[in-house]
Parts: structure tokens; C-alpha cells; sequence
């Protein structure tokens, strides 16, 4: 019978004259239902009611659209759980039109398919408008509705987005696709005493009336829609910087992160002209499930990087480099996220060494690399490549990441090999000949022969770049990086761990925060518990402000069922909703052999305050670490 059915199917095929599976097509977005061939939206107008009681956003998402392909009439966008209550087309200047819509069976990943039919006789001609009446579900992927409890100031609500990756559809009805960019408009309005902020013109001076307009000109993929309404206030860092926070928190921010400008003023003349306007920063509660998100001339920021020492300000490099990586050249589809963030990291390494020194760029190469060695034993092969043929069956997260080191390493040997000179005029090159595009991982390549590979022919080939995009691994002729100072505290780790070096004679008064973390990552796995112990007792890790240095102990604290930090260890995952920070704890307790009871406890404890992203990765995480401890 299934072989009979097999014969069927298999002549079925060669019917129709395809023998094997599609090939995969790296320039198809396929985590989008959006039939983004046929229809293109240029701009968005968003009308929009933020209502903290029903936990809902309510009104209407306007798109203008133009027609490709005169043959389709129905426009497909992406959703995920929206209610949605009419749709309308019209001509500009001309009356709406009521229009037949259905929506479509709901795909865990995905969402769903909204189809809108356009009316018979409707000619879409140069460009029509589409507008979708709607309201959010309180369960939308995207929203956070922290209650006043979990906010610093504890007597406000507050509400955030994050958009990225394929989440802007549980808050928008659109063409999801980082393929397409669109303008915006938007009118919110929140309740009286609120502030909301976009992505978008935030003017500091805005009056708090309740109801926002807000302006977004330059052409944006659709995971950089952002949006937030709470107890926000504003306080300046330079001429075109600044930062939004609860009240509670905004000296503490305005003194960590004073460095912006600089950063700001430095990034422009390394990567050419900001061209967004302001940019701005807003500290959101712990709950947020990133260290930053680089929404356009506004970064949502954790405020897990507050050390009190401008220790962790990397991440604002990061995400302020998005400007150029990414949220000026985006990557294509989500395949090709190494564009964005292998290249940002990159130019983060690069911003740290010009701002402060080599030596704290590299102790932070350093670190990558070592978390990279660790990815690459984890993150099966056939997603190791930087641009891997990624589908919506393998999930949002199949590449754990590891795009960002190997990524940044592949441009570092680019460097390495061209010179910093020659590479950097590569590098501007590339941002204004691709400004406001999306682009694939080919159209980069292509780009690169050109420029650089075929520029200066014998150094390095196309295959050979070809090998860190499209093999796994990181190639072996790649130089990794070194740092004396990290070299330094792994030295001390082993003489501690030998018995050579006293916990208390161990001389690191002038370490930075990352020759710590160094220092914890290479203690050995067999260490006894009371030489935890010491240095828990020497360093005070257990109680240290620096969340990556709590981040580092809490694993090796897990991982070696070291009960006495067990309760500063329960703090930790209860203070932090950043992924970062809590999921490789959670994950070391089950994998510990011992304490899976104990994870899905606190888990169940601290759930309610963590972001609907960030549960489902803990969850993922825990059950990975599950199979893996029973296999
Ligand atoms: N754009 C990312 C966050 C992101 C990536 C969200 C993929 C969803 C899907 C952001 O710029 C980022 O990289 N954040 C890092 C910062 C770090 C590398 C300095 C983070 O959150 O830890
Ligand atoms: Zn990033």
C-alpha cells in the first residue's frame, strides 16, 4: 500500500517535472505568508488605542500598496492573533471600499494569513490604500504588559514591543518580511499621564497630552517597528542623544551610558553620515527579554547593564552600529542575519578599540570566541554556516546566535589579510552602495569579490570566503583572537584551582569586569565546593552589581550543584528577565542531573514575569537539556 502510494506521489512528480524537492532559494523569505512579489507596501499608517486594561492595542493599520503582478488580486499579509474587524481599499482621493477578507489556519510559527481580496472592477493602478481595522490579543508575541508591580516605580503600567524577528505580526497587520521597507505615521494614543514612544521622532519636549504623533521618514523593514507607553521620562546625553526611563532609574542611566555621544560622534566618522536624526535610548524594566534591541534613532536597552561602573556600555556600540548594519542595510531574510549582526559585532569591536582600548576590545573578542567554541558544539552542523538554509519547520532560534562571532571573525580576517585601510574603505563602500536596501548573502558576496576579493587579486579567493558562509566550523587558517589580560586571569583560575594560589592572594584589583568573568569561566569542572567557596567569598560573586560576572557564576554555580548560592542564584533568575542572563542558568540546573525539579519550580515562579519570548526559550532550554541528561 505506502509503497504503491510512494510510486503514485513519485510519478505525480514526474508529471509535473520536478524530480526532487524545491530547491531552497535563498532570495524567498519563507517566514513570511506576505505575497511580497505581487504586492509591495511602501508606507504604514498606524491609528492606535493602548489599552492597559484589556491589555489590548485597538484601531487601524493604513498600508499603501503597489500592485507587481496585475494578475493576483489578493493581497496576503501576516498576523498572529489579531482580531480583525474589516478591511477596506480605496484609490487615494476616492471613496473606501468594503473588502473580503479571511483569515487562515494558525501555524505556531508563523501565525496566520490574512487574505484580502481586492473588489471586482478595483484597478490598483499606480498605488491604493488597504486599511485593516484590529485589535492585539492580551497573548500578542510582541507585547509585554508589565503590571505596575514589575516596573521600577511600581505604580505605573508599562507596555513594550520587540519586533524581531517575525513578532511585529502579532501587533500589526502587515507584510512581515525584512525584504520590504516601509515609511511610517502613527497616532496612539495612551492614557492622559503616559508617555509613548516609537520608533520613530521622539521629540524630548513632546507635552505629555495622552495622545502621540509620531513620524518615521527614512524606509524601515517591519521588525524595527517598536512602540512603548509607560511612566517614561527624558533626560539629555548630548546635543542628538539622550535617554528614556522610568523616573526611578533615569540618573543611574544618564551616567552610565554619557558615552553615547562620543560613541555617536565616533561611529560617523568610521562609517559615514547617522542619517536618522536623534538617537535615543529607553531603559525598559528587567522583564525585557534582550540585552538591547536596535529600534530605529530609539535602542530599547536592559537595564541588566546598569553595573554602576559603564562596564557593559559594549551593548550600546552594538546596538547604536545597528544604525549603519542592518537598520540602513538590512539583511534580505532572516537566513541572512549574520549581515546584521555578525557585521555589527563586528563594528562594536571596532568602536570599543578607537573609544577606550585594544586591550578591552580584545579581552571582549576574547569572550566571543570562547562562546562561539562553545556554540559550535552545540548547534547541529547543517545550521552552522552563516547563511544556512533555514526554514520556519527548524523554528525562530536554529542557529542559537552563533552568527554574531562567526560572523564578526570572518570580517576580522578579512581585515587581518587586506589591511585595516584598505578593508575600511571596503566597508563604507559597501553601506552606501546598499543604503536602504535589504540584501542577501549572495548580493554581499558578489559585492565582495568585486570590491575587495578581485580588487586585490592572490590574497584571498571566493571559495575560500565562500567556506565561512556556506560551510560550518570556522575555517583553520582563521587567527584567533588573544588577550595578555585574560591570559592573566586564566593563569590564576588553574594556580587556584592546583591549591598553588590562595583565593585571598589572588591580585585583582586591576582586573576589568570581563578578566572576572574570564576567571570564573576557567575554573575546572571538578573544583571542590569549599574552594567555591573561597573565592565566592574573596570576590563576591554571589552579591556582585555586574550582571555578565552573575551570569558566569550562577552556571558554574548550577552546573556544580554548589547549594550555598543556590538562594543569591534564585535572586538572579528572579531579577533578570534577560535571556542572556537567566536561560544557560536554568538549562545548567537540568543538565545538572539533579535539580530539574528544582529549575521547573522557579521557572513556575518567575514566569509570570518574564516575556512570552523569553518563556519559551527557557522552556526549549530546559527540555533540551532534559534529552540530553536521559540520552
Ligand atoms: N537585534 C538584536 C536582538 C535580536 C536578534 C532580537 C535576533 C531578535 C532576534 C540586538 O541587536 C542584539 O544583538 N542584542 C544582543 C546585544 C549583544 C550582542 C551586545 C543581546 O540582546 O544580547
Ligand atoms: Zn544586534
Amino acid at each position: 500500500m505506502f509503497r504503491n502510494l510512494i510510486l503514485l506521489a513519485s510519478v505525480a512528480v514526474a508529471i509535473v517535472g520536478c524530480e526532487k524537492a524545491p530547491e531552497y532559494d535563498p532570495a524567498h523569505d519563507y517566514f513570511t505568508y506576505a505575497n511580497y512579489d505581487a504586492f509591495v507596501t511602501d508606507h504604514l499608517a498606524l491609528d492606535l488605542d493602548v489599552d492597559f486594561q484589556a491589555r489590548s492595542l485597538r484601531g487601524t493599520a493604513r498600508l499603501h500598496m503597489r500592485n507587481l503582478l496585475p494578475a493576483e488580486r489578493t493581497v496576503i499579509l501576516d498576523t498572529r492573533d489579531l482580531d480583525i474587524g474589516a478591511a477596506q481599499v480605496w484609490l487615494e482621493g476616492e471613496a473606501p471600499q468594503a473588502a473580503v477578507f479571511r483569515v487562515g489556519e494558525r501555524d505556531d510559527v508563523l501565525g496566520q494569513p490574512l487574505e484580502i481580496d481586492l473588489p471586482d472592477g478595483f484597478d490598483p493602478q499606480g498605488g491604493f490604500w488597504l486599511e485593516v481595522a484590529y485589535e492585539t490579543s492580551p497573548d500578542a508575541s510582541a507585547l509585554q504588559w508589565l503590571p505596575a508591580e514589575l516596573t521600577a516605580g511600581g505604580e505605573h503600567p508599562l507596555v513594550f514591543s520587540q519586533s524581531q524577528a517575525i513578532h511585529a505580526r502579532s501587533w500589526v497587520p502587515l507584510q512581515d518580511t525584512p525584504a520590504v521597507r516601509i515609511t511610517y505615521e502613527a497616532t496612539v494614543r495612551t492614557p492622559p499621564s503616559m508617555l509613548a514612544l516609537m520608533s520613530a521622532d521622539n521629540d524630548p519636549l513632546t507635552p505629555r497630552s495622552g495622545t502621540y504623533q509620531f513620524e518615521m521618514p527614512q524606509p524601515i523593514p517591519s521588525y524595527l517597528l517598536a512602540i512603548s507607553a509607560g511612566n517614561l521620562f527624558f533626560a539629555p546625553i548630548g546635543p542628538e542623544t539622550g535617554v528614556y526611563a522610568e523616573p526611578e532609574l533615569l540618573e543611574d542611566s544618564a551616567w552610565e551610558f554619557a558615552e553615547t555621544q562620543d560613541m555617536l560622534d565616533l561611529a560617523e566618522t568610521q562609517l559615514g553620515p547617522y542619517d536618522w536624526g536623534r538617537y535615543d535610548l529607553l531603559i525598559l524594566p528587567p522583564a525585557f527579554p534582550y540585552g538591547g534591541m536596535e529600534n530605529p534613532r530609539l535602542s530599547f536597552i536592559t537595564p541588566s547593564v546598569l553595573a554602576g561602573d559603564r562596564s557593559l556600555v559594549s551593548l550600546i556600540a552594538h546596538e547604536l552600529a545597528h544604525s549603519w548594519s542592518g537598520n540602513l542595510v538590512t539583511n534580505a531574510t532572516w537566513r541572512d542575519i549574520w549581515l546584521n549582526e555578525g557585521t555589527t559585532s563586528y563594528l562594536t569591536a571596532r568602536l570599543m578599540e578607537e573609544l577606550f582600548s585594544k586591550q578591552r576590545a580584545d579581552e571582549e573578542r576574547v569572550l566571543d570566541w570562547e562562546a562561539l567554541q562553545a556554540d559550535l558544539e552545540t548547534v547541529p552542523e547543517r545550521f552552522q554556516p552563516l547563511a544556512p538554509k533555514v526554514l520556519p519547520s527548524d523554528g525562530e532560534g536554529a542557529q542559537q546566535g552563533m552568527y554574531y562571532a562567526k560572523g564578526q571573525f570572518f570580517l576580522e580576517h578579512l581585515e587581518r589579510l587586506f589591511g585595516r585601510a584598505v578593508f575600511d574603505e571596503f566597508i563604507t563602500g559597501y553601506f552606501r552602495k546598499f543604503q536602504w536596501q535589504s540584501i542577501t548573502t549572495e548580493d554581499f558576496l558578489d559585492y565582495l569579490d568585486e570590491h575587495l576579493l578581485s580588487a586585490h587579486p592572490g590574497v584571498y579567493t571566493r571559495e575560500q570566503a565562500g567556506e565561512w558562509l556556506y560551510q560550518p566550523g570556522v575555517p583553520a587558517d582563521f587567527q584567533p583572537p588573544v588577550s595578555a589580560s585574560l591570559a592573566a586571569a586564566e593563569e590564576a583560575a588553574k594556580a587556584f584551582a592546583s591549591g598553588a594560589l590562595a583565593a585571598g592572594d589572588i591580585d585583582y584589583a586591576d582586573w576589568s569586569p570581563h578578566a572576572v568573568v574570564h576567571f570564573i569561566n576557567s575554573l575546572p569542572a571538578d573544583l571542590a565546593g569549599d574552594r567555591l567557596a573561597a573565592v565566592d567569598n574573596a570576590f563576591g560573586f554571589s552579591a556582585s552589581r555586574n550582571a555578565e560576572i552573575g551570569r558566569a557564576w550562577f552556571i558554574q554555580v548550577a552546573q556544580r550543584r554548589y547549594q550555598p548560592a543556590y538562594g543569591a542564584m534564585e535572586e538572579h533568575l528572579a531579577r533578570h528577565g534577560r535571556m542572556k542572563l537567566i536561560v544557560p542558568v536554568y538549562a545548567a540546573l537540568v543538565a545538572n542531573g539533579a535539580d530539574a525539579d528544582l529549575a521547573r519550580k522557579l521557572f513556575a515562579e518567575n514566569r509570570n514575569s518574564y516575556h512570552p519570548i523569553a518563556v519559551q526559550a527557557i522552556e526549549s532550554a530546559m527540555d533540551r537539556a532534559a534529552d540530553k541528561t536521559t540520552s
